[in-house]
């Protein structure tokens, strides 16, 4: 793992977007697996600026997002896919028909086979972004997800129930269940981008990047996959006990630099 620290959120968000600018340049029909909550808000609107100043074009990118609530209307307010479209859709010039969402209520075992199918057909997500619960999930596979699943159904715990909350007027409109990408579909992008920032991430960041491999942290997964950047801020990166080691770069001069 590419273990990046940086020193706020700023620039997490403002390096992760040069990372996915970059690849978008490199193959415009980039397709690129999406996230939501709040850690992602800052690297969508530096894509933006991208989009709006530098001309980083969208047009032929296609995206999946990891997942979406069950119960849920499309153009609930709560829903990923109205958070997709205000936090970045409706800002870029991507085209409609490229984007994909899971279907939180359409029958969930057809829907989960045509999503997974949906991103075969698309030869694979080029660049996955991923942030993390506080209870060390990657989308919603909740501690003991098997760490080989495809998407699913998934029940909420009632920890990324209440971390949710914040968002709905009431605990008790949280819906408990979602469909969310597996652990095994998020494991064959070919490269995978996770960030995460703040004192909340402090410990799920310490379990995935240096715990043991375990479905009770399902970011812990990444240790397995051969190209996964992480890239975090000094508040979430504070309990890695390499974290001095993990500032050392090779540069362009065969030095190490810190
Ligand atoms: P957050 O959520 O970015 O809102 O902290 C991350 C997650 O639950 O995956």
């Amino acid at each position: 793992m590419e273990i990046i620290i940086k020193s706020d959120y700023s620039e997490v968000s403002s390096d992760s977007a040069m990372i996915v600018a970059n690849q978008i340049i490199a193959k415009p029909n980039t397709v690129l697996g999406l996230a939501t909550g709040s850690t992602p808000l800052g690297l969508y609107k530096e894509l933006i600026q991208l989009h709006l100043n530098e001309g980083l074009d969208f047009s032929n990118v296609i995206t999946f997002n990891l997942d979406e609530y069950v119960g849920l209307s499309n153009d609930h307010p709560q829903s990923y896919n109205v958070f997709m479209r205000d936090n970045l859709f409706s800002k870029i010039n991507i085209k409609k028909e490229n984007i994909y969402i899971p279907n939180g209520n359409a029958p969930h075992d057809k829907e989960c086979e045509r999503y997974e199918s949906l991103i075969n057909r698309s030869g694979g997500i080029d660049l996955q972004i991923l942030g993390i619960g506080s209870d060390g999930h990657i989308a919603f596979n909740e501690p003991s997800s098997s760490l080989g699943s495809r998407t699913r159904l998934k029940t909420l715990t009632q920890e990324t129930v209440k971390d949710n909350a914040r968002f709905f007027d009431n605990i008790s409109d949280v819906p408990r269940f979602a469909i969310t990408m597996g652990v095994g579909t998020i494991m064959e992008a070919k490269k995978i981008l996770l960030i995460a920032s703040g004192v909340s991430k402090t410990t799920p960041i310490r379990k995935a990047i240096e715990g043991p491999i375990s479905s009770m942290c399902s970011a812990s997964a990444i240790q397995m996959h051969p190209k996964t950047i992480v890239m975090v801020d000094e508040a979430a990166a504070k309990d890695l006990k390499e974290k001095d080691y993990y500032k050392w770069v090779y540069n362009n001069k065969k030095t190490l630099k810190n």
